[in-house]
C-alpha cells in the first residue's frame, strides 16, 4: 500500500523554542526599525520567512561531519572532501571555496566585467546584480514573457528566451558579454525552474558565439527535482544524475552552499577555465583566504560537502516541493493570488493583484510585508520596487515588474503546523486587504537599498 501522505523525511532531535509577542509589541518593533523588516532582532519574530539561506536545520550527518573539520591552512582533508563532493556533483574542474555566493560573484566578476560590458540573465538576484553593475556593467534580464506573468501556468518559468539572448548579441557584440547566466531555480523571477531542454539551448547558443555559460546553481536540486517531475525524459533519473546532465552543458558555476548545500554558510565558485581559475584564486588569497579554505573553516566544508548530497536525496526533495505547494493550495482557496505555479523554495504572494488600490510608487509588496508582520509576526521579504526599481538621477523611479511578496521556507525548520498558522494569518490580512495602505521611503542608500531603507506608513 503506497499511503498518500508525504511525510517529513526526517525526525526532530534537537529544538529550538519559538518566541511569541503581542501586536502592541511588534507594533513598536515596527516603528523602531522605520518599517523595514531587516532591522528585527529575531527574538522579535515568531515564524521567519525572511530567507531560506544559511537558515536550514543541519543532519546529524552534517553536525559529525563537523567533529571531523581539519583546520589546517593548507590542504586539509575537510577541502579534499569538499572539493571531491563538488567536483563529483558538478563535473567542474576547479573548486574554489568562498564563504557564501556574493563572494564568488564578486571574485567572478571582478576578474571578467567591466564598463560597457553586458551580463544576460534569465534573472539576476539582487547581489549578482549589484555584483555586475559595481564593475560598471550592465545585469541584463531575459526571462521568457511567460515568466513576467505572475498567475499564469507554465512548467519552466525561469527559463531564458533564447530569442531575447540572440537579438542581445547581435545588440552588444559577444566580445562585450563576458559571460552568460542563467539562475537555476529562478529565485528572483519566483523561485521558478528552467528546464533542461531550455539549458541545452542557451548553452549552445553561447558555444556559437564563444561566449562561456556559467550557472548561478544555490538551488540546483531543487531545480533537479522539478526537471525529474515535470519534464519528458526525466522521471527515471535521479536529481543528482539531472544534476550532472545540467552542469555538463555550462563552463562554470557560483554557489550559495547556504540554500542547496544545506549548511548555514559556504559557497563556491566551480569552473573549466585554467586561466580564470588562476585568476579567481589570486584574488581570493587577497579578500577570502588560502585556496584550500576560501572564505570557509574546515568544519563548514565538512557540513557542506554532506549538505550537498543529502540535498540531492528524493525523498528530502520531494517533502520540500510538497511543503510549499501545501500552504499554495491553502491560500490560493483563500483567494490569495501568488506566482502560479509555487516556486522550490519560496512561496511568492502578487501584491500587486492582491492590494490594487496601492499603487507600485507606494510600495504594496513592502506594505503587505509590514501587515504579516504586524498581524501574525511572521518575517517574509519584500521581492518588488524597493528592491528591483529603478532610480534615476532625477529622484523618480521607474517600478519593478512585478511586486510580490516572497515567504522563503528554511530547510527542515518548520513543521505543518506551523505552515497552517501562516496560512490563517494570510487569510485574515486577506480579509481586511482594502484598509491596508502603502509605505512611502524616508531614507535609502545608493545600493541594495531594500537592506537598510527606511519607510513611513502613508
Ligand atoms: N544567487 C541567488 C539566486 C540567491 O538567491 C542568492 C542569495 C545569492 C546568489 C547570493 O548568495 O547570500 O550566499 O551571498 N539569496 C538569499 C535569499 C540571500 O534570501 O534569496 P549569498
Amino acid at each position: 500500500m503506497q499511503f498518500k501522505t508525504i511525510i517529513d523525511p526526517f525526525r526532530i532531535k534537537s529544538v529550538e523554542p519559538v518566541q511569541f509577542t503581542t501586536r502592541e509589541e511588534r507594533a513598536a518593533a515596527l516603528e523602531r526599525v522605520h518599517y523595514n523588516l531587516f532591522g528585527l532582532q529575531s527574538q522579535e519574530v515568531l515564524i521567519d520567512m525572511l530567507t531560506d539561506s544559511g537558515t536550514g536545520a543541519m543532519s546529524k550527518q552534517q553536525w559529525a561531519g563537523m567533529m571531523l573539520g581539519d583546520e589546517s591552512y593548507a590542504g586539509s582533508t575537510s577541502y579534499q572532501k569538499f572539493e571531491d563532493t563538488v567536483k563529483s556533483i558538478t563535473g567542474f574542474k576547479h573548486v574554489i571555496p568562498t564563504h557564501q555566493g556574493r563572494a564568488a560573484e564578486r571574485i567572478l566578476f571582478s576578474n571578467i566585467a567591466g564598463k560597457g560590458d553586458v551580463v544576460p540573465s534569465n534573472n539576476h538576484f539582487d547581489t549578482t546584480r549589484a555584483n555586475i553593475e559595481f564593475m560598471g556593467a550592465e545585469a541584463r534580464d531575459l526571462v521568457i514573457d511567460e515568466g513576467r506573468q505572475p498567475q499564469l501556468i507554465h512548467p519552466f518559468k525561469g527559463n531564458m528566451d533564447p530569442a531575447k539572448l540572440r537579438q542581445t548579441i547581435r545588440e552588444v557584440g559577444a566580445e562585450n558579454i563576458p559571460i552568460v547566466m542563467l539562475t537555476i531555480t529562478n529565485n528572483s523571477g519566483g523561485g521558478q525552474p528552467v528546464s533542461m531542454a531550455n539549458i541545452r539551448e542557451i548553452s549552445g547558443i553561447c558555444r556559437e558565439a564563444g561566449i562561456p555559460f556559467f550557472l548561478d546553481a544555490c538551488r540546483f536540486a531543487e531545480n533537479a527535482w522539478f526537471i525529474k517531475t515535470r519534464e519528458e525524459g526525466y522521471a527515471h533519473k535521479t536529481p543528482g544524475e539531472i544534476a550532472y546532465e545540467m552542469f555538463s552543458y555550462a563552463d562554470g558555476c557560483t554557489m550559495s552552499a547556504k540554500k542547496d548545500g544545506l549548511a548555514n554558510i559556504g559557497g563556491f565558485i566551480a569552473l573549466n577555465d585554467d586561466h580564470l581559475a588562476v585568476e579567481c584564486r589570486n584574488l581570493l588569497i587577497l579578500t577570502e583566504g588560502f585556496p584550500t579554505y576560501g572564505g570557509m573553516a574546515g568544519y563548514d566544508m565538512e557540513a557542506v560537502a554532506q549538505g550537498l548530497c543529502e540535498a540531492l536525496d528524493p525523498h528530502y526533495l520531494q517533502y520540500r516541493e510538497r511543503t510549499v505547494a501545501y500552504l499554495a493550495e491553502k491560500v490560493t482557496a483563500a483567494g490569495i493570488p501568488i506566482v502560479q505555479p509555487p516556486g522550490g523554495h519560496a512561496l511568492f504572494i502578487d501584491a500587486k493583484a492582491l492590494l490594487p488600490h496601492i499603487p507600485a510608487q507606494q510600495y504594496p509588496a513592502q506594505a503587505l510585508t509590514i501587515a504579516l508582520y504586524l498581524e501574525g509576526g511572521i518575517r517574509s521579504v519584500e521581492i518588488g520596487s524597493v528592491m528591483f526599481g529603478k532610480v534615476h538621477d532625477d529622484g523618480s523611479e521607474t517600478p519593478a515588474a512585478m511586486e510580490l511578496v516572497r515567504l522563503a521556507f528554511p530547510r527542515r525548520v518548520y513543521t505543518q503546523s506551523h505552515i497552517d498558522y501562516v496560512a490563517e494569518a494570510l487569510e485574515h490580512i486577506s480579509e481586511v486587504r482594502d484598509r491596508l495602505r502603502g509605505v512611502k521611503i524616508t531614507w535609502q542608500p545608493p545600493f541594495l537599498r531594500h537592506f537598510t531603507a527606511q519607510f513611513a506608513p502613508l
